[in-house]
């Protein structure tokens, strides 16, 4: 065991990149991925700045500077391409995704959704978690396909929902268990335990995953280690 190098991922985000901190925190902590790149469809992303603390390189490509999906993403692929990574991550980035885009990265691009897929798919998941009178809200990583938020689930993290809860406390909580959830599933892929099978299931040590995996809540004694 540890002779497998770091698996290169290249994550594309639009924001502050809270989940593009937690997968290079993880990186730090010795996880079997290496970020190779960091690609932003904003210059203003703080993510951008997360990866340069770190000396990740990074791009931006402006979606303002095509005027159509397609064009976009073939320069969005070319721009991914160059580093060859094993595994794309979309972590906050705000983009449609075209079908041949997707095509091209299938069974190697995962993304981050704030509900308990297939629950509330798109924007503004956490108001209408709570309108819809939720006792349960959480996060999801699954692999992406050409239906936006609808690729097969691998794991996922629960969250209650309280009776005082607004959209802001409900996504705060959840966001905290993003930043588990993400490196957890990036750590099976590269560590090639995790798979999307012929069969349309992820597959996790060589069984499919008829049902998502559900991250446990961290146990007390893990919440003091993790504050250290
Ligand atoms: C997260 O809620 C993620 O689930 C969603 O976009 C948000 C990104 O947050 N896809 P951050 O940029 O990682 O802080």
């Amino acid at each position: 065991m540890g002779e497998r190098p770091p698996l290169p991922v290249v994550a594309l985000i639009s924001g502050s990149g809270t989940n593009l901190q937690a997968l290079i925190d993880a990186q730090l902590r010795g996880a079997p991925f290496r970020l190779a790149a960091v690609i932003s469809n904003r210059a203003d992303a703080l993510g951008l700045e997360r990866a340069r603390r770190h000396d990740i390189p990074t791009r931006v490509l402006s979606h303002r500077d095509y005027s159509d999906r397609e064009s976009f993403d073939s320069k969005l692929a070319e721009l991914i391409d160059a580093f060859t990574p094993g595994l794309v991550v979309l972590a906050g980035f705000m983009r449609i995704l075209t079908a041949g885009f997707v095509d091209r990265y299938q069974g190697r691009m995962m993304n981050i959704h704030p509900s308990l897929l297939p629950k509330f798919r798109g924007l503004h998941t956490h108001q209408r978690a709570i309108d819809a009178g939720e006792a349960e809200h959480g996060a999801s990583v699954h692999f992406v396909t050409a239906e936006l938020d609808g690729g097969p689930v691998i794991l996922q993290a629960r969250v209650p929902v309280q009776p005082d809860d607004d959209a802001e406390s409900l996504a705060a909580r959840v966001l905290e268990r993003e930043h588990l959830l993400y490196p957890t599933a990036v750590s099976w892929f590269a560590e090639g335990r995790l798979q999307l099978g012929e069969d349309g299931h992820p597959h996790l040590d060589a069984r499919p995953l008829l049902e998502p995996r559900t991250l446990e809540p961290p146990s007390p004694a893990q919440e003091i280690q993790a504050a250290r």
